[in-house]
């Protein structure tokens, strides 16, 4: 089926179109169109000329707009989880998942449309301040571009959409080339919202192409990644003075302490390395576990992984399915390959089946190698001795990447040096560093990105901050 892109309330034809194929089946899903630069400039053009309308608008009407998508996205869960599914290869339960916690994520931005407040300056804390009453107000920033990626192909996009809508700033937003139908099925549901048209536009094609056109354009104000690292640093160089914020990649670390109880945290582990197939920036990818309590962890590991079905991700039992894209598959096995040829052991997994990567553990990885010092997005997961706290804090530090790192203690001096320690933009204790709720700050150091989503904080992102300063002399 042919699809069209949205720009300023309209559904258009492109000039050319490529075919979309599902992950699992292989079998063409839609035909998606591949913008030109004079489609892209009109998205801006339409953005830009509604930035004042928007701006303009009551926190209520914002608020009432997310609400509105609210009750279409309930209305319509079952399709969007299977358009998720279809597209990404997501198991359907993990798709379903999704839709919910993106119903949430617009939630949160719906309540937090109307708390967008200032704060008061202190004036006559300075010697020059008598007299002055200061204060701030929270504006919008404009026309916000949000480019997304293909692993959460709504909620990333709800993470973008809903605080630029809160915030009061109009949008273009550029899905990723694998998962486009989510972002159009978006579109149909915000078409029918009471936003004014023109202030959310969905342009699909080539990335680089509109990425390049919305780089370059002086109407844009902000633009918000989601991606990787390689091009997240190259639209950070070339934004100029635009705002910038990236949430870039991890190979996501887990410390586990001596004397803990494995049950609960087995299970935890088999869901953080594995869910949609490892293709999360925070899945857990290395693990790092006291000698008292590695063998007994990796023997419940293994076996719990090994209870996983691979499958169909339209089918209820699935819950490992095919990555994003065939090519995805021999890049993983080559970099398990490289691990074995250097020194790592295989637990489980290392090979495909029915196409499909199956869920693999690597024991004994050197530090150096891909499948632990790059980011793996695939079901590869490491476990690694260690025979102190310092030890395994030095090895999750030991990457270029910061976001999310996990450690299960029952010491509470452990939990707080290594919450101090650990070089990361969030720690999670007594859990996986996949935890993720939508309302808490995320976003990462070093390489895994800059500034922080999560509503509130994207919001905060997303607007400019302006001081009025009265003198009452
Ligand atoms: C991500 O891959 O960065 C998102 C993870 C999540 O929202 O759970």
């Amino acid at each position: 089926m042919q699809k069209h892109i949205y720009v300023n309330g309209q559904w258009e034809a492109t000039a050319s179109y490529t075919t979309l194929n599902a992950p699992y089946s292989k079998k063409e899903i839609a035909e998606i169109p591949q913008a030109t630069e004079e489609d892209v400039l009109r998205a801006i053009d339409a953005a830009y000329d509604t930035k004042k309308t928007v701006a303009n608008m009551t926190a209520f009407e914002r608020s009432q707009v997310l609400e509105q998508l609210i009750t279409l996205l309930l209305q319509h869960k079952e399709k969007a989880a299977k358009i998720i599914s279809l597209e990404a290869g997501k198991p359907i339960k993990y798709a379903l998942l999704e839709v919910e916690r993106t119903i949430e994520t617009y939630k949160f931005a719906a309540e937090e449309a109307k708390r967008l407040v200032g704060e008061m300056i202190p004036m006559d804390a300075a010697e020059n301040g008598k007299n002055r009453f200061g204060y701030t107000l929270e504006q919008s920033i404009g026309v916000v571009a949000a480019i997304t990626p293909f692993n959460f192909p709504q909620n990333l996009i709800a993470h973008k959409v809903g605080p630029a809508i809160a915030a009061g700033n109009t949008i273009i937003l550029k899905p990723a080339s694998q998962t486009p139908l989510s972002a159009l099925f978006l579109a149909e549901l915000m078409d029918q919202t009471s936003l004014p048209k023109g202030a959310f536009n969905v342009i699909t094609g080539s990335g680089k192409l509109v990425g390049d056109v919305l780089i370059q354009s002086d109407k844009v104000n902000m633009i918000t990644f989601t991606g990787s690292p390689a091009v997240g640093i190259d639209i950070r160089n070339r934004a100029g003075l635009k705002k910038v914020a990236l949430e870039l990649g991890s190979n996501a670390g887990l410390i586990i302490d001596k004397k803990v109880n494995l049950d609960d945290i087995v299970a935890k582990c088999v869901v953080g390395a594995f869910s949609n197939q490892g293709q999360v920036c925070i899945s857990l990818q290395r693990v790092y576990v006291m000698d008292s309590l590695y063998d007994e962890f990796l023997a419940k590991f293994i076996a719990q992984t090994e209870t996983l079905v691979l499958g169909d991700p339209l089918e209820m039992t699935t819950d490992i399915s095919s990555l994003i894209h065939a090519n995805e598959e021999i890049r993983a096995l080559d970099w398990i390959n490289e691990a074995l040829a250097n020194g790592a052991n295989l637990a489980t997994g290392g090979k495909l089946h029915n196409h499909m990567l199956m869920p693999t553990i690597l024991t004994n990885v050197a530090d150096h190698l891909k499948v632990s010092c790059q980011e793996v997005f695939a079901p590869i997961v490491i476990v690694n001795r260690i025979t102190s706290i310092q030890e395994g804090i030095e090895a999750i530090n030991n990457s270029k990447y910061g976001l999310q790192a996990g450690i299960f203690t029952n010491d509470i001096q452990t939990a707080f040096m290594a919450s101090k320690a650990l070089e990361v933009g969030g720690v999670m204790i007594n859990d996986i560093p996949t935890y993720r709720v939508d309302q808490m700050p995320y976003g990462g150091v070093k390489e895994s990105g800059t500034g922080k989503e999560g509503v509130k904080y994207a919001i905060q992102e997303m607007t400019e901050k302006k001081l009025i300063v009265w003198n009452q002399s």
